[in-house]
């Protein structure tokens, strides 16, 4: 038998190959999807394969021990040294005989599927822009006189059949020196960002380098920064970190950060090295806290809202503080750390910045799209990714529309008197009774509630501190609920909801949930003044969606995937409750986490998501809201509690809503308490 038939699971290829063919060199002919880094030295062990033996009718071949070569002196090496499943061979070594069933185990495949736990569900097919690879370099010969990095580049192209390689100057300073104390072996950190035929050297190491190289996953949004730190071999995320963005003191929300610039020259760039700064501290920190050197860090990603993006990138943001509001550039951009004084993480290190939807339709919401791609969705599906601007996504397999719209930071716990960040000691869920008008809850930090046995124990000396985003959602969805608030969003006061807890303040009243004063504690509770910040957040978010869905001329969606970490935990009942999304059944209300940072690993897992989130974004239709005369009537409508026109069956379904009207000046004296109706 002088060409025996080799055959591949999982992928079922199959080819007849010479006796001697290594089992690698015959996936590599068949494209099957088997991982090499040394290039077939019997170093790396990432061509490990499980021969499979036996009758394979399916296949119509038996395949027998004898159908490859013999165990040999460098699979024997590399099993002392570091150890080998039993029944596991080395691809590179392994060598045809006869026919033979090979089985690919997921770990070496080079396009591994990656699940994350957490953060999404979806699987990320492994295939980042920098990958390492180990070479054995010929040694210089006075009669053929080349260069280092010449000879390093054709056993690059010999090995891997990669293009010609450039080297950055930082890395070439070190190559001599590592080609020597390596005995003319190295291992090397390739970019290929797959737009053209080159590929850049980011770093390289003597001999065989064990070590890891990582990629920072970046959500710039205003408020706060994220970044997840992944291992670019194995896709694993190794630590996630947050930190306030420091240009809040520039400004809370973007447009007074734009005002910011207008009034005073130089504000771009003290925000500009502003946000860099955090950046390097980022780095650090999320190093330090995964155990790595910061400098293996040897990419990035970054997604933002087109304001951070510009001040992230050193570029005036006026333009995108009025009409037209044009971004500099809405491409992708391939950038190295050093043009964004990225100096905590490689030298060499490359950033990749998904590109802009539109000038208040930045790469976050680019990177929602390709986290949760309504593009494929065979239902209408209107995406919310809810932060200080809300990024609004409309569509399905046939079109796919977009908006921002200015929540401000209310949802966030910002502006709101008792409101705080999501930490330990804020409340996160609250439950009034409709009769008593007695509030419940439960704080972060506690699994139990506040009228429970153990709470008070549970929450420790730190206490009840304030309400958090998704609790004053609920808060205000529970009070309009129990009949303290009113379709306008007025709250009643004591008399005219027969609650002690509805105070005077000032002249409206506030609603409390919590009073440790007596204590040194604090007085937390929900005042007019913030039910009008939440109304004017949830009219914008709903009026961005009713906009889109003018323009898609539809008056229902089929389904609402709320997005960013605060989407995750607002309970669907009460957002609808308060009118911030349009009606639809609960159960097909979901929440896709922070699909901004999951778009942003994918990115960076997966350089060729980047081609396709350059493709999608092109087809994606951006709607302006600032300039839609149809948005100031839709914000209008969308005040009341849940909404002045627009009719919510489905939440009429499972809620009934007090018809209560706490409007004394229009005269009624009553007390407020009237009827109740189904909403
Ligand atoms: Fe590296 Fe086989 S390819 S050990």
């Amino acid at each position: 038998m002088d060409m025996p038939l080799v055959i591949f699971t999982p992928s079922g290829k199959r080819g007849n190959f010479p006796v001697g063919t290594p089992i690698l060199t015959a996936a590599r002919q068949l494209g099957v999807d088997l991982d090499s880094v040394c290039g077939g030295r019997g170093i790396c062990s990432k061509c490990q394969i499980a021969p499979a033996y036996g009758e394979f009718p399916k296949h119509g071949v038996t395949s027998s021990p004898e159908a490859l070569s013999d165990w040999n002196a460098v699979e024997q090496r590399y099993k002392d040294k570091r150890g080998l499943i039993d029944g596991r061979r080395l691809g590179c070594q392994a060598q045809v005989q006869g026919d033979i069933v090979v089985d690919v185990p997921p770990e070496s495949q080079v396009h591994k599927q990656v699940v994350r736990k957490a953060a999404a569900v979806r699987a990320i097919t492994m295939d980042p822009a920098t990958k390492l690879y180990y070479v054995e370099v010929q040694e210089p010969d006075m009669h053929e006189p080349s260069g280092d990095l010449e000879r390093v580049a054709t056993a690059l192209s010999e090995s891997f059949d990669l293009p010609r390689v450039s080297m950055d100057l930082s890395v070439l300073a070190r190559l001599q020196t590592a080609l020597r104390k390596g005995d003319w072996s190295l291992t090397l950190a390739v970019h290929q960002d797959g737009t053209d035929a080159s590929a850049k050297v980011l770093d390289i190491w003597p001999g065989y380098y064990e070590g890891g190289i990582y990629g920072l996953a970046v959500d710039l949004g205003s408020t706060t920064i994220a970044a997840h730190l992944c291992d670019l071999k194995t896709g694993d995320v190794k630590a996630s970190a947050g930190i306030m963005n420091p240009q809040i003191r520039f400004g809370e929300d973007l447009m007074s950060r734009v005002s910011y610039v207008m009034m005073n020259p130089g504000g771009d760039l003290e925000m500009t090295k502003a946000v860099r700064d955090a950046m390097n501290t980022l780095i650090e920190e999320v190093a330090s806290e995964a155990e790595i050197e910061p400098s293996s860090i040897i990419e990035s990603v970054f997604v933002c809202n087109p304001v951070m993006h510009h001040l992230l990138l050193g570029i005036d943001p006026v333009e995108l503080g009025q009409a037209p509001f044009a971004l500099a550039t809405s491409d992708a951009l391939n950038l190295t750390a050093q043009d964004l004084d990225l100096h905590a993480m490689n030298k060499a290190g490359q950033v990749y910045v998904l590109p802009c939807i539109a000038g208040h339709v930045g790469a976050d919401a680019a990177a929602v799209a390709l986290s949760e791609e309504p593009s494929k969705s065979e239902d209408l599906v209107l995406v919310v990714d809810v932060g200080t601007n809300a990024e609004i996504l409309l569509g399905n397999k046939s079109k796919v529309l977009a908006c921002s719209s200015p929540t401000g930071p209310a949802f966030e716990g910002a502006q709101i008197s008792s409101g705080q960040r999501a930490a330990p000691g804020a409340i996160e869920r609250i439950e009034i009774d409709p009769v008593t008008k007695e509030p419940r809850f439960r704080v972060i930090g506690s699994e139990l509630w506040s009228d429970e046995d153990g709470f008070a124990q549970a929450v420790g000396d730190g206490g009840i501190t304030g309400i958090c985003g998704s609790g004053i959602i609920e808060a205000v969805a529970e009070m309009r609920m129990a009949g303290l608030l009113d379709p306008s969003g007025l709250i009643g006061s004591a008399v005219q909801t027969g609650t002690e807890r509805c105070i005077p303040e000032g002249r409206t009243h506030a609603y409390v949930i919590h009073d440790a004063r007596e204590k040194d504690g604090p007085l937390i509770s929900v005042t007019q003044g913030d039910i009008r910040a939440i109304q004017l957040a949830k009219s914008a978010l709903y009026a961005g969606a009713r906009l889109l869905m003018d323009e898609m001329d539809v008056e229902k969606v089929d389904r609402v995937t709320l997005a960013g970490a605060f989407g995750a935990h607002i309970s669907p009942k009460h957002a609808m409750v308060l009118g911030m999304i349009p009606d639809v059944p609960l159960d097909k209300v979901t929440s896709a986490g922070n699909a901004a940072g999951t778009g942003a690993r994918i990115a960076l897992c997966n350089v060729g998501s980047r081609r396709k989130i350059e493709q999608t974004v092109h087809n994606i239709h951006k709607i302006e809201t600032a300039i839609e005369p149809k948005f100031q009537e839709h914000f209008v409508n969308a005040n009341a509690v849940p909404h002045a026109t627009d009719p919510f069956p489905e939440l009429g379904k499972i809620v009934v809503l007090p018809d209560v009207s706490f409007n004394t000046g229009g005269g009624d004296q009553n007390g407020g308490r009237r009827r109740r109706r189904r909403a």
